[in-house]
């Protein structure tokens, strides 16, 4: 019986450790840690206990029909990210590959906001072709497009494959949302001249980015990996997402369209994403780590900043960390990796689509 307590305890200290040590590394240094912990605002009056209802408070003058594009809206931080973004007036888009978990989402919505306009379309953004018949669906309807958020996420604990014969992870976070991005991005370009409201794109990243090494960052290995690693390769496409925001901006600054891009790490937060995660250390350690994580309505709260806050108008090519710019690493920055990134991806695009691509 002493044993069994004792092994219990080493368990509890272990894991406490553990979660401590992951909330460490997920903060730029101690002061960023004891802000995230406390919650203190940062210079945005905002911090990391602000939810996406507070920080789009003072948008009340917003523009008038704005609509907006929320990738992974059926469920965690983009259901609340749509949900909010439709309370504050926006009409909502939600691609989605599993249409009776988003018509649940679009119901609870319209349940708090009667008057939300939910537009549900299919898409698996893990196929070239289905985000292509998105982006034709969606062109065909013929509305404005001010705001996309890329926020689905996937998480493939093993080795998979996509349609297209890319890695499951890096096809979904990254080539996926490029690809969509592309496909819309001359719509966002129109509506930002015709309407004069700037168009904003949310690339919903993580900080685990930070964990790639340069080695680790070659594009065909990331298409089809020989030696797959779940977490790197989930931290690779999040590293992706930075340097396609970052590369984007500087893109659309060159040709003066009205689009800013910035990339966000929302908090950890217990969604599907890591309730696939199943098992008995896991879940143990979000028992013990539930009073550090973020609740769903606070990891949605960076990317409603973003897309709608006045405050943000005008900011482009930047990393956001609970609504507070922020360091994201030296890789992330680097802007000849960011550019290569994106002719590399171009041209597979290219070679795969036959699809004109932006030169
Ligand atoms: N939770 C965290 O702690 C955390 C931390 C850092 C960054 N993030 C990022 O936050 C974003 C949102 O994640 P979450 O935590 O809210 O996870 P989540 O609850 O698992 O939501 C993921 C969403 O992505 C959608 N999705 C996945 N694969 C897709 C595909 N092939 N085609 C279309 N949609 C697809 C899912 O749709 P289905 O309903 O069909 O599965 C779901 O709506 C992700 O980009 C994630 O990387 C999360």
């Amino acid at each position: 019986m002493l044993k069994f307590l004792i092994y219990i305890c080493v368990c509890i200290f272990g894991v406490i450790t553990l979660v401590w040590k992951i909330v460490i590394k997920c903060t730029p240094n101690m002061k960023g840690t004891v802000r995230y912990l406390a919650g203190i605002p940062g210079q945005s009056g905002y911090g990391s206990k602000s939810t996406a209802d507070q920080v789009t408070q003072d948008c009340s003058s917003l523009p008038p029909n704005l609509t907006a594009i929320v990738t992974g809206a059926t469920s965690g931080i983009g259901a609340e990210t749509a949900r909010v973004l439709a309370k504050r007036g926006v009409k909502i888009v939600m691609p989605a590959r599993d249409l009776k978990k988003a018509a649940q989402v679009k119901e609870n919505i319209q349940k708090e906001c009667p008057k939300a306009e939910i537009i549900i379309l299919d898409i698996d953004l893990s196929s070239f072709a289905s985000i292509r018949k998105f982006c034709s669906e969606f062109l065909s309807l013929e509305i404005p497009l001010n705001i996309l958020i890329n926020n689905a996420g996937k998480f493939s604990h093993k080795l998979e494959f996509s349609e297209d014969k890319f890695e499951m992870t890096f096809a979904t976070n990254y080539l996926g949302h490029f690809l969509l991005t592309e496909l819309l991005l001359e719509k966002m370009i129109d509506t930002a001249r015709e309407t004069s409201v700037q168009g904003r794109i949310v690339n919903v990243s993580s900080v685990i980015h930070s964990w790639v090494k340069k080695d680790h960052f070659e594009f065909n290995r990331m298409l089809q990996p020989k030696h797959y690693n779940a977490t790197r390769a989930y931290a690779q496409s999040k590293l992706a997402n930075i340097m396609h925001a970052n590369e984007l901006a500087k893109q659309m600054k060159a040709i003066n369209a009205n689009i800013a891009i910035n990339s966000v790490h929302p908090g950890i937060v217990k969604t599907g994403i890591i309730r696939d995660h199943k098992g008995i250390i896991t879940d143990s350690m979000f028992f013990v780590a539930s009073k550090l994580l973020k609740s769903t309505a606070q990891g949605a709260s960076t990317t409603c900043y973003l897309a709608l806050s006045s405050k943000t108008e005008g900011v482009t090519g930047r990393y956001f960390v609970d609504c507070n710019e922020s360091r994201c690493s030296a890789l992330a920055n680097d802007d000849s990796e960011a550019h290569k990134l994106w002719k590399q991806t171009r041209a597979l695009i290219h070679k795969r689509l036959r699809t004109k691509i932006r030169p």
